[in-house]
């Protein structure tokens, strides 16, 4: 583990299947800090039924973002359960204007400032090839990503005893439509965060390991 004088307070940003989450795996392990993944906070949310899951769930499940207010709300919940000495690596959030402009008041409300925004860039094609083929490898443990394509991941769901199951939201009319969001909502907070001086770009069409290993070293800049 990484130590850092403070806490770190990070942003991964990109489109979707840019592999903000595979990355976010990577970095948790070398910094003391807690990944935070909206998305998956709304799955939880509309699996175990609760009011806010029903209130997102047709949003979710047909490319469009959940309403800003919503959002802040669940920011501010899992901010809450997080220790001082904890770092905090956001994974999907912010997404828009609103968004951003709101985190580093609500960062500054939990005496946290924003370090570094990391903006993981892929074309769109490579974005339709990955959330195409992606399935959830489901009933297994914990839930894993599979690739159709990926022959090896597909067995390993299926001697586990688990089934290969697609997210609504990676249906090949739905991902165009998060695409078309990220490009029009999200994709202006690079040039934001460039004028803030803290975006951070790293290439992310090549293996994960590749990615982690460039987003690592930008982290290490950071913190030295
Ligand atoms: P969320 O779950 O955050 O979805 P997303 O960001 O649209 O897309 P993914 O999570 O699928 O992509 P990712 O970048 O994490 O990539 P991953 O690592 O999974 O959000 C879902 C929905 O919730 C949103 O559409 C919206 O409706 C709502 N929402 C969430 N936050 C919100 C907010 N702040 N405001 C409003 N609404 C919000 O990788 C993808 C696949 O590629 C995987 O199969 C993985 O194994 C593979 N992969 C990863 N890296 C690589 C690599 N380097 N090479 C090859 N394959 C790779
Ligand atoms: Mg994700």
């Amino acid at each position: 583990m990484i130590s850092t004088q403070r806490p770190l307070n990070i942003v991964l940003l990109g489109p979707p299947g840019a592999g903000k989450s595979t990355i976010a795996e990577e970095l948790v392990v070398h910094y003391h800090m807690v990944a935070i993944s909206t998305g998956q906070l709304l799955r939880s949310e509309i699996k175990a039924r609760t009011a806010l899951g029903r209130t997102v769930s047709g949003i979710i499940d047909k490319g469009n973002l959940a309403p800003d207010s919503v959002m802040d709300r669940v920011l501010r919940a899992s901010l809450e359960t997080l220790n001082d000495d904890e770092g905090i690596l956001l994974d999907g959030y912010p997404r828009t204007m609103h968004q951003a402009l709101g985190l580093s008041l609500t960062l500054a409300d939990y005496g946290r400032t924003l370090d570094a925004v990391v903006a993981l860039e892929i074309d769109d094609t490579e974005v339709v090839r990955r959330l195409s083929g992606r399935r959830i490898c489901e009933s297994a443990g914990e839930p894993f990503p599979v690739h159709i394509d990926d022959l090896a991941s597909m067995m390993r769901c299926r001697e586990r005893g688990g089934q290969a199951i697609q997210r609504e939201d990676d249906k090949p009319e739905v991902v165009q439509q998060r695409l078309m969001i990220y490009h029009e909502q999200t994709r202006p907070l690079l040039e934001f965060y460039e004028r803030e001086h803290v975006l951070h770009r790293v290439p992310a069409s090549n293996t994960p390991a590749a990615v982690a290993r460039l987003a690592l070293a930008q982290l290490a800049e950071l913190v030295n």
